[in-house]
């Protein structure tokens, strides 16, 4: 193709004799800048193309021996918590404390949750007595400075299945459940660039329920063909922290029974199970939002209002 030569020529004459500020306002400085930039965002991707080509290159030659876990990231669920008007469905959370309560409580502690504030599921007064009255809580010492047993208030917390946290490792090949009172807000998985920027508009904070649905939905797959799988422990592709983990498959079809129809599946008893979490991690998440919702159509309104009045007050100056 033959350049336009003639305008380019003509131009750098020009520009020769024009100052700096004249070729900004002309507009070749703003052009240069943007052009540098372009090239700059061109060799940036350039070079981040030919990094994750060679990394998925590394990975396909050692599946067996994976160097940043998880191996896949959590799948994203649909929850009812989610995004700016987020609500718990209480059904969904019932569902899930059935799932704690009938397998999860057996390893692993909630010493933070009180029975009293199961209110927040939508059960009465009356059901949390009878709840908490199946629960035999160590407690003392009395006036002979003994310690004793009796049957739970709502004003107790859930109690641990372990009585220290050696116990509990010990009898779980050397790795004790952690508490489950905070833990769906504990884990998470990095979601790096550029979803994080997302992130802040979408109002993504599901990342607690999203890693422990897949953690638990994610124990059936086979390891790649030479992986090391050390003795006691469960290979899950999900695990933030290594290959496998101590804790074995806790759950499997038709263990626990629903009444609401609720299909017992090991999908279903996981989604239900995280949301119960998500709860128990952050019981006044709906208050949270409806607050927030109010403070920002506050501040818009607010905002209105003080710029109309900046324009009242300036109104009669001359500027
Ligand atoms: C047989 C005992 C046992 C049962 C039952 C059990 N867990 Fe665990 N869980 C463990 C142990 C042990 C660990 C620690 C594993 C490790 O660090 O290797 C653990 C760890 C976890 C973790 C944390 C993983 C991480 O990233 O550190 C989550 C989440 C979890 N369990 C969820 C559950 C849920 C939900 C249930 C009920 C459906 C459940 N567990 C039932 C023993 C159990």
């Amino acid at each position: 193709m033959i350049p336009k030569s003639g305008n380019r020529f003509s131009d750098k004459i020009m520009l020769g004799t024009m100052t700096a500020r004249q070729r900004i306002s002309r507009g070749y400085g703003m052009k240069k800048i943007l052009a540098s930039l372009a090239l700059l965002g061109l060799v940036a991707a350039g070079i981040g193309a030919t990094g994750t080509g060679a990394s998925a290159q590394e990975e396909a030659h050692n599946e067996a021996a994976p160097t940043h876990f998880p191996i896949d990231e959590p799948k994203e669920m649909d929850w009812s918590f989610a995004g700016p008007f987020g609500t718990y469905d209480k059904a969904q959370l019932q569902r899930g404390l059935k799932v704690y309560k009938e397998v999860c409580s057996a390893c692993h502690s909630m010493n933070l949750v009180a029975f009293r504030t199961l209110e927040g599921l939508g059960y009465s007064d009356a059901q949390i007595k009878t709840l908490a009255a199946e629960y035999t809580i160590h407690d003392g010492p009395n006036d002979a400075g003994d310690m004793f047993d009796r049957p739970g208030k709502p004003s107790d917390h859930f109690p641990p299945p372990f009585p220290n946290e050696e116990a509990a490792a010990a009898a779980n090949g050397g790795a004790a459940p952690p508490d489950m009172s905070l833990l769906a807000k504990a884990r998470g998985v990095e979601r790096g660039f550029p979803r994080f920027v997302f992130d802040i508009f979408t109002q993504y904070a599901q990342g607690g329920p999203d890693y422990i649905h897949s953690l638990l939905t994610g124990y059936d797959q086979q390891p790649p063909a030479g992986m090391v799988i050390p003795e006691g422990t469960h290979y899950n592709p999900y695990f933030l922290s290594g290959v496998s983990l101590k804790m074995p498959k806790p759950l499997s079809d038709g263990q626990v029974t629903y009444d609401d129809g609720a299909p017992q599946t090991v999908d279903q008893y996981s989604r239900d199970v995280s949301a119960f979490l998500m709860w128990a991690a952050e019981p006044h998440l709906e208050d949270r939002k409806k607050t927030g919702f109010r403070v920002l159509v506050f501040l818009l309104l607010f905002g209105a209002l003080v710029y109309l009045t900046k324009r009242k007050v300036w109104a009669g100056v001359a500027h």
